[in-house]
């Protein structure tokens, strides 16, 4: 008699689990608020970044990216949103909403504004930057921990960062790159570039190749570490991180630190 009830409970507690860990909301990254791009509260170019980002929100999830631009002359505005490749249409949409969302409450007053998510980036300015390479302002998150062999670690990163460079630049792979290799039996690195895609294929490359060649400087023999500039991603950790997930072993702890280097 009191099973049912209870059997229901479970239930029903089992699908609000699952349906939370579907919509999963994350933290950003970090943002760059360009204060040398102050505009006022509510005049023409703010309202043109806030219809600007409903057509961002509303757009970017079917292709996973979109550059456009709103309004006209003197307060014309520029944007692009993108997700990472290997995430779903629903994570891209939920991540891009909470970007539109946090960037206007953590950079209220600048036209030149950035947010960076795992799942997702979003940008606008006044100005266009549309194919540019732009690595001026960055982000790092780095594993507090050091590898125990650096020679043979990094001999297999470098690999594994050309190999996955070198698949970015592939037209139909529209900028993105990934792949694992085995350190050994029972420890795998995985590794994950992504340009965006307003970038020439040479663009991209260079803004991997500035990536990959900063690592001496917060990456150097960590676990784990992200470079995050505003034209490209690459990442690196010694546990699955991206899509599909491997469900394999979990071979470092995911203690981070950050550092941002301003232009
Ligand atoms: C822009 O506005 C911020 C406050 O939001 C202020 O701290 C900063 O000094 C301003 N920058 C300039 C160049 O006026
Ligand atoms: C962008 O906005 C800033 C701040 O209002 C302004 O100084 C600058 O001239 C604008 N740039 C363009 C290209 O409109
Ligand atoms: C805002 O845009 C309107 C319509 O385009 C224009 O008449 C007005 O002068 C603009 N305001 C400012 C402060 O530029
Ligand atoms: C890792 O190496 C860095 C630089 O050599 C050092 O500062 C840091 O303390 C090391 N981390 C640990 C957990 O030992």
């Amino acid at each position: 008699m009191h099973l049912r009830p209870l059997l229901c409970k479970i239930i029903s507690l089992l699908f609000l689990c699952i349906s939370f860990s579907d919509a999963e909301s994350q933290d950003p990254l970090g943002e760059f608020c360009n204060k040398d791009t102050n505009i006022s509260i509510g005049g023409n170019v703010s309202s043109n970044i806030n219809n600007l980002l409903s057509e961002l929100v509303s757009k970017t999830p079917s292709t996973g990216f979109l550059a456009t631009t709103f309004g006209k002359e003197q307060d014309k505005v520029y944007g692009l949103a993108q997700c990472r490749g290997d995430v779903s249409t629903q994570d891209c949409s939920i991540c891009i909403q909470d970007a539109a969302k946090q960037i206007r409450q953590r950079c209220p007053n600048q036209a030149d504004a950035r947010i960076w998510y795992d799942y997702c980036f979003l940008r606008y300015n006044n100005k266009t930057f549309a194919g540019q390479v732009d690595t001026s302002f960055g982000i790092f998150y780095f594993n507090v921990d050091n590898v125990t062999d650096p020679e043979t670690f990094n001999n297999k990163l470098g690999s594994l960062m050309d190999e996955i460079r070198a698949e970015a630049v592939v037209p139909k792979d529209e900028g993105l790159g990934k792949g694992k290799t085995k350190l050994s039996p029972f420890v795998t690195l995985y590794g994950l570039v992504q340009c965006t895609r307003d970038l020439s294929e040479i663009s991209c490359a260079q803004c991997l190749a500035i990536s990959v060649s900063s690592f001496p400087t917060f990456c150097n023999n960590r676990k784990g570490c992200r470079v995050l500039y505003s034209s490209c991603y690459v990442r690196y950790e010694l546990y699955p991180f991206f899509f599909p997930l491997d469900s394999n072993n979990i071979g470092a702890s995911m203690k981070t630190m950050r550092a941002i280097v301003y232009p």
